[in-house]
């Protein structure tokens, strides 16, 4: 049985149960773009940022989100609402908001611990394992809460695919490996069954290599490969959204270059979203880059402008690899 835990119940929208946060003092920084909200905020506003943003969190002040002006041009695929999570009584996701857009690839970027992995779990509720966690703040595929009570699970995490650091395809075929989520859903048809794995192999650029051998077991591929099946596995039931937790961080730089080369091919087809400690990686793959921070989410904007004019110096200090 898989169950969040959830404690109060301030209800603002019908239907999500919400939790007040632990914390009873939260104080509001400003940042660049944010005065609006600021403005709106009846919380009192810390005028001056002492030291930055790094101390200011780690003084326990609320600190918000630079989100650029260029992200929300695009329709979303998922959105992200005043989501915090707790691992028992320790907060590791603070107010996070941010809308990723349909057909792009979104890169998260961070410092070890900064609760990439945490956020992307949540995606798919595969947090509800973990029995310490609770949450507060919903998140929406499609328009669609991920979080609100009655959600049936299952069916959500069909509409999304999951491809993990380690690659972890299943001990049997390769055939049988991409076309099991075909499987669970008791397609029988051969004919539909062969179109998917060609197709999704194609997809994930592993037909050529897997052709004449998918009969195989998937665990005599290289690790390489291996990734690439989990992606192929991954498309098999074209997913509305992609989540790939640093697919490539147990690959050597020619097996990385392929799935690098491969989420490209997949943008706009798909939507991705990609954890990566690879500064250079999310240059080079994403549309949009999200750096966090201690569980907040400092900055979001467009690749480009995150790498080359950040908003917030400490982005900037980041992405030059001056500090994490
Ligand atoms: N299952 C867990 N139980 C308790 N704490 C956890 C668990 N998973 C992650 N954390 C903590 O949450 C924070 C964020 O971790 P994580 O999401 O794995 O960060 P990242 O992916 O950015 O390295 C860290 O402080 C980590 O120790
Ligand atoms: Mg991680």
């Amino acid at each position: 049985m898989m169950t969040v835990k959830e404690t109060t119940t301030t209800t603002d929208k019908p239907g999500i149960r919400q939790m007040t946060p632990p914390h009873s003092r939260i104080t509001r920084t400003p940042l660049v773009g944010d005065a609006a909200a600021s403005a709106a905020s009846d919380q009192p506003v810390v005028p001056q940022r002492d030291g930055g943003l790094l101390e200011a969190i780690a003084r326990g002040e609320h600190v918000g989100t630079e989100t650029h002006a260029a992200i929300g041009q695009h329709a979303a695929v998922l959105e992200v609402e005043k989501f915090n999570l707790w691992y028992a009584a320790k907060q590791a996701l603070f107010d996070i908001g941010m809308s990723i857009p349909e057909g792009k690839v979104t890169a998260m970027i961070g410092p070890s611990g900064c609760g990439k992995s945490t956020l992307l779990r949540c995606v798919n509720r595969m947090n509800d394992l973990i029995d310490t966690v609770r949450i507060g703040g919903d998140m929406r595929l499609s328009g669609d809460s991920i979080y609100s009570a009655g959600v049936d699970v299952i069916e959500l995490r069909k509409r999304m695919g999951m491809v993990f650091q380690k690659p972890n395809p299943f001990p049997m075929s390769i055939y049988e490996n991409v076309v099991y989520p075909l499987r669970i859903d008791g397609v029988r048809d051969r004919r539909l069954l062969d179109e998917v794995c060609e197709h999704s192999l194609r997809g994930a650029a592993l037909w050529e290599e897997a052709k004449d051998r998918l009969h195989e077991s998937a665990l005599s591929l290289s690790g390489g490969q291996q990734q690439r099946l989990c992606i192929a596995r991954a498309i098999a039931s074209e997913p509305e959204v992609l989540l790939l937790d640093e697919p490539c961080s147990a690959l050597d730089p020619i097996a990385t270059g392929k799935i690098e080369d491969l989420i490209t091919e997949l943008k706009g087809e798909y939507s991705v979203l990609i954890v990566t400690h690879n500064m250079q990686q999310a240059a080079r793959i994403s549309d949009n880059t999200a750096f966090m921070y201690l569980g907040r989410l400092l900055e979001y904007g467009p690749t480009v402008d995150m790498f080359t004019n950040p908003h917030l110096p400490e982005t900037e200090d980041y992405v030059t690899g001056r500090f994490g």
